[in-house]
């Protein structure tokens, strides 16, 4: 049985053997610059983005079979060769066997080290590999130990294969690109410039330069290299059995420039003589930069084993650092997992969907659910950047409700569709208030709601089914009024118009219309008729929470009348016959995206909050209530749950019939969390996803039970085959907020056996066979896919710190009111967090010492640093209010106690 050892608190691990694993990779990237995949073979690739590949692409299928990527070589004079990751045919041949390397990996957040241990060469190596902070190279250091009881000489050889172009080039053009390789060899290593880049661009002179730079520990130059792929493996040869390595073929000297071939990093340093036990370091350097003078002033600073050492040291810290939230929940390998968990919304922002192994799709960025998401975590783990990131996306917001989906480099950056795609995400308006709703929580900045940003404006109006033909790229992309000024309105505004809008957005049977798709990006076949009851629970919901949240600004600003824009004033129609009649919504919404088609008038108005919250909770009752009436489905035997979605027949997609049940979670997630569902309703629905969509196997709740049907009237995902992604896999993402909506309904025994399960299906490894984290889905065999880049993660480390722990913000007071089960304490009876808050270091503990059942009506008593009492709340457990904090020293870190009753 193969596992995942800790060796620290902060996520560190070691794992044996891991290259008999498919499918194993680390990220290794950089704050900007390099996003590298490493396996443990020292494959995977390496790319700044999509045009500028360092290392070939590769995707899950051929990340293990290509072997075009870091190596690093000794010749062992009277042996053979050996290679330090294992990549060489030989090695290859003996895996499995009695004669395989022994091999141990050791890993922490973007960095491994590898150690191989060879009994037939008598020879160790530990590769140390990482990016630097900067993100400008991914370093790689080699250390050689001869195990031998007599003296080896060895000649090392290094080798990184230089890709150096876009990925669009993997097969379009791959020959004739490599014709635009202009190589030379410098004092250190090789250096390659294509003279044009070909991609979706164009043909455009490029500037790009790719180097692999390399040195002894003592900081001496290679000997010679072997600057091309053909120089490297020869005639007939390969990257696991190379020309020259195999023959110990001579190279070049460092000045020789080449042209028109396929790039290679190889280089061969001085033969050097080992003791027994003696050790030798080499260091490799691969990297990309706009400026070709500057290279060797930047790899200069990476030359010697003591440089590298302290920067190896610098990027643990900083990675280390940046997960500043901490659990003790009595189990130091979940803890651990946690920890990995945290670090995942971070890679998410650097790696977007589209740039590890199995993230092959895209080509960059995020899209704008992920983006309102993902900001979720950084709420906790680096709340100051997130304020202007918030006012910056709501730039992306359209007139018409729907809102941008490309999203650019920089932040608040939007790029209209270059396709003229027309495809709307009816659930992305739900996101952004969820994200601001925490927001206002945990800081009580209502001040944000008034700040006012701009519009955007493409070509696509009135919800996606017309082109603005008056629009053109001199307009610009934000709206502008008549006057030919750009418009601004508040976030209020933002927010108001993209859940009203999407109130009337309804289809027959007047739930909110699927369009493109919702959060399940693979419902996307059901364009004209489908709806999603799901999502129009999710606006329900939020409807409900921005009246709450005006009723919060009246009391603590006083405001109690905000400005819109006068177009927006037919959003606020009300009463039962409207509501009753989808064709009176849909001509509604009409006449509102007919009014801002084009411009906005510029003209505003003036409503009372007061009326705006009545609107908002009538509407939102009303679709509750309908919800409720129409969509229940009874199953009998205490059992029941919400039809989530209509297919493009018109036809409802959930059922219970006497021998075949359809039942998906998406619908109940947010009937739950939206508090559609009543109390009884909610334990029918768990009862019912127990039987009909648990499996333990695949990891706990599926997405589905299998339709058996290619529905294609539905979406693509009808298309997967059963229980893999979002065709009814445990899908990481969805089961999550399962979770997070019993807890927040009080269902707290169901909430934890939903993040239990799912934890320890990613916790099994010799099943999940993956590297600590949640992947976005279990497989039906219960293995980890897609690992790393998924909004599971943000989830379940909110879910875990506002629900489980119960710490969260109430308008910019912190307020404890725990969930946690006996089990969740340690031996003594402690459960303990760490983390920031309202720019404080907080450790909270919570003292179970009889680990009883808890409520949270039994805190007996609260004290932060043993003298400030906490104010005892019913609903909330006990508050510590923002003036008082604010009074608290920042560099210190506080002990909050929090004891429960006897
Ligand atoms: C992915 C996408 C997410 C989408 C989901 C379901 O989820 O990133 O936007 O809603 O698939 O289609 P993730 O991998 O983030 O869990």
């Amino acid at each position: 049985m193969n596992k995942i050892e800790f060796t620290d608190k902060n996520g560190t691990f070691r794992i044996h053997n891991p290259e008999n694993y498919s499918g194993l990779y680390l990220p290794l990237a950089g704050e900007t610059g390099l996003k590298s995949s490493i396996t443990p073979n020292l494959g995977g690739d390496s790319k700044t983005d999509q045009n500028h590949f360092l290392l070939e692409p590769v995707s899950i299928e051929n990340l293990h079979n290509n072997r075009n990527t870091r190596n690093f070589w000794c010749r062992i004079e009277n042996k053979g060769s050996w290679s330090v990751c294992g990549s060489s045919a030989k090695q290859e041949a003996a895996k499995f066997t009695k004669d395989q390397d022994e091999s141990i990996l050791e890993a922490g957040f973007m960095w491994q080290k590898l150690t191989r241990i060879s009994r037939e060469y008598e020879m160790k190596a530990e590769t140390t590999s990482f990016v630097t902070i900067d993100g400008t190279m991914e370093v790689m250091m080699t250390e050689l130990t001869n195990t031998a009881d007599q003296e080896q000489k060895i000649t090392p050889v290094a080798v990184i294969p230089l890709y150096g172009r876009s990925a669009d080039n993997i097969r379009d053009h791959r020959h004739v690109t490599s014709l635009l390789h202009r190589i030379e060899t410098k004092t250190y290593g090789v250096e390659v410039c294509p003279v044009l880049s070909f991609d979706e661009r164009g043909h455009q002179k490029n500037q790009t330069v790719y180097f692999v730079y390399g040195s002894t520990g003592e900081g001496e130059a290679p000997e010679k290299f072997y600057p091309t792929t053909e120089m490297f493996i020869g005639e007939g040869g390969s990257y696991l059995n190379p020309e020259a390595v195999r023959m110990d073929k001579d190279g070049v000297l460092a000045g020789t420039k080449l042209q028109g071939k396929e790039a290679a990093g190889g280089m061969r340093f001085a033969p050097v003589t080992l003791k027994p036990q003696e050790t030798v370091t080499y260091l490799v350097l691969a990297g990309v930069s706009g400026e070709k003078q500057n290279i060797e002033k930047m790899t200069s600073a990476y030359r010697t084993k003591k440089q590298i050492e302290k920067a190896f040291e610098a990027v643990k810290k900083h990675w280390t650092d940046k997960v500043n939230v901490d659990f003790s929940t009595g189990d130091t390998n979940i803890d651990n997992y946690l920890k990995w968990i945290c670090f995942q919304p971070v890679l998410r922002r650097i790696y977007g969907c589209s740039f590890l192994p199995y993230h092959d799709y895209g080509k960059g960025g995020r899209g704008w659910r992920d983006l309102w998401q993902d900001c979720l975590a950084l709420l906790i783990m680096e709340p100051s950047v997130v304020r202007q990131m918030i006012v910056d996306n709501y730039g992306g917001v359209r007139m018409d409700g729907t809102n941008a989906t490309i999203i650019g480099s920089r932040q608040g950056e939007f790029i209209a569709d270059r396709n003229n795609i027309t495809r709307v995400w009816m659930d992305h308006a739900f996101w952004p208030f969820v994200t601001t709703k925490l927001y206002l929580d945990q800081t009580g900045d209502l001040d944000i709601l008034l700040e006012k940003v701009t519009y955007f404006k493409d070509l696509q109006t009135k919800r996606g089914t017309a082109h603005d033909n008056n629009w053109d790229h001199a307009y610009g992309n934000k709206q502008r009024t008549a006057g030919g000024n750009i418009y601004f309105g508040t976030i209020l505004e933002h927010i108001l118009l993209q859940n009203l809008c999407a109130f009337y957005d309804v289809g027959e049977h007047n739930e909110m219309r699927l369009h493109g798709a919702d959060w399940n990006d693979a419902l996307d076949m059901a364009w004209e008729k489908g709806e999603s009851v799901a999502f129009t629970c999710a606006y329900a919901g939020n409807l409900k929470d921005i009246a709450d949240c005006l009723k919060h600004m009246e009391e603590k600003t006083g405001i109690s009348k905000i400005e819109m824009a006068e177009e927006m004033k037919c959003l606020l129609a009300e009463g039962t016959e409207l509501y009753e009649s989808p064709d009176r919504k849909q001509k509604l919404l009409d006449e509102y995206t007919s009014l801002c088609e084009h411009n906005v008038k510029g003209g505003m108005i003036l409503v009372s909050t007061e009326q705006i919250r009545k609107n908002l909770v009538e509407k939102a009752e009303w679709l509750m209530q309908h919800i409720r009436e129409k969509e229940w489905i009874s199953a009998g035997d205490d059992m029941g749950w919400f039809n989530g979605y209509y297919d493009n027949h018109g036809n409802a997609v959930e059922y219970s019939k006497k021998d075949e049940v359809r039942m998906m979670l998406t619908g109940q997630v947010f009937a739950v969390m939206s508090k559609t569902a009543g109390e009884e309703q909610v334990k029918e629905i768990c009862r019912s996803a127990d039987k009909f969509l648990f499996d333990q196997k695949a990891g706990g709740y599926r997405l589905n039970t299998d339709f058996k049907e290619e529905k294609f009237d539905l979406g693509r995902m009808f298309g997967f085959a059963y229980g893999e992604k979002e065709n009814g896999a445990v899908f990481s993402h969805m089961t999550v907020m399962y979770a997070n909506a019993l807890y927040q309904r009080g269902f707290i025994r169901e909430g934890h056996k939903v993040l239990q399960t799912l934890l320890e299906a990613a916790m099994n490894f010799e099943n999940s066979k993956m590297y600590p984290g949640l992947p976005e889905y279990f497989d039906n065999e219960g293995r980890g896919l897609y690992a790393y880049l998924t909004g599971a993660a943000s989830w379940y480390m909110l879910t875990m710190i506002t629900e489980v722990f119960g710490v969260k913000g109430d308008l910019g007071d912190l307020v404890i009111a725990p969930s946690l089960l006996p089990e969740q304490f340690d031996e003594k009876g402690s459960a303990g967090l760490k983390l920031e808050f309202a720019r404080k270091k907080f450790e909270i503990i919570m003292h179970n010492p009889e680990k009883k059942d808890l409520r949270i009506e039994q805190i007996r008593r609260a004290v932060c640093d043993e003298k400030v009492v906490l104010e005892p709340e019913p609903e909330y457990g006990v508050r510590l209010r923002k003036s008082v904090i604010e009074t608290l020293d920042p560099k210190k870190c506080h002990r909050i106690d929090v004891f429960f009753q006897e």
